[in-house]
């Protein structure tokens, strides 16, 4: 890893090994997303899923990222493998055995990861059973955003380049980016820089130069881009009630393009 300096803080650039020991962490976390899909149901509660997650980090000799992970946004650790957010919630909900799932909610899951060192992070929003049409053009034009801001995502573009195609592709359907919270730089740290923020003007700030690895991860709500902080001090909420969902996958700029590495389809290609 080289270091190349930005304002005051450093981007972490990663060389070809690098990035195939991040891969492998990516990996771990894409196969999570995708299995886990099997067991969301209605009657399941978000406890059980995190047990799941914990059986699955053992079988794959891998190492939970989130669990008593102190993100820079908060003062305490997180307590548990999976965020688990639904409906109105938007990311950092607390796995329980009091919340079970029913008929039509969406939910949300983030799991990060560690291997050798590197870290995985990567989320999805499930439909629960059948669901109502407004919430599913929501996950639908939340994920293609998230593609739509992986398209940016190229060697010589700007990083607020991002931000400024999901903001416009989303608005277009009346729904808003999140503003408090962002994607990020991922490496040896869940957490890196630099931010990218889901909104903004194109052709700001710092460049994409090869060997960069960011997350990027759209959090769309149907109404208002205000959030809150629940009572636990993890749940942000939409301040209007409103619904919100969230995708994220771990990529790697390289002069050929995007390269995502957190693929869902529970194969090696990740
Ligand atoms: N998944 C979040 C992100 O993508 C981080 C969760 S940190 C935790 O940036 F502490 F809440 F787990
Ligand atoms: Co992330």
């Amino acid at each position: 890893m080289s270091i190349l300096s930005s304002r005051a803080r450093k981007i972490y650039i990663k060389s070809k090994e690098d990035i195939k020991a991040l891969r492998k962490a990516g990996r771990v976390v894409g196969k999570l997303l995708y299995e886990i899909s099997e067991i969301i149901k209605p009657g399941i509660s978000t406890y059980e899923l995190e047990k799941f997650a914990e059986t699955f980090f053992e079988k794959e000799n891998a190492i939970p990222a989130f669990k008593n992970y102190k993100p820079y946004f908060s003062a305490k650790p997180f307590p548990a493998i999976l965020c688990t957010s639904i409906n109105d919630e938007v990311v950092h909900g607390i796995p329980s055995k009091k919340r079970i799932l029913k008929e039509g909610d969406i939910l949300k899951i983030d799991v990060g990861s560690i291997v050798d060192g590197w870290c995985g992070d990567s989320a999805r929003t499930y439909p629960v059973g059948n669901i109502s049409s407004d919430a599913k053009l929501l996950l639908e034009v939340t994920e293609k955003s998230l593609y739509i801001g992986i398209d940016r995502a190229v060697v010589g573009g700007h990083i607020s380049d991002i931000g400024a195609a999901i903001q416009r592709f989303v608005e277009a359907f009346g729904f808003s980016p999140v503003r408090e919270l962002s994607g990020h730089g991922i490496g040896r740290k869940v957490h890196e820089e630099p931010y990218v923020p889901n909104f903004g003007d194109y052709g700001q700030g710092p460049k994409f130069i090869e060997g960069m690895t960011i997350c990027i991860e759209p959090m769309i709500n149907a109404g208002s881009y205000e959030v809150v902080l629940a009572k636990d001090g993890w749940t942000v909420t939409t301040k209007d009630r409103s619904l919100s969902a969230h995708f994220e996958h771990m990529i790697a700029i390289t002069k050929d393009g995007p390269v995502i590495l957190s693929s869902w389809g529970g194969d090696e290609t990740g």
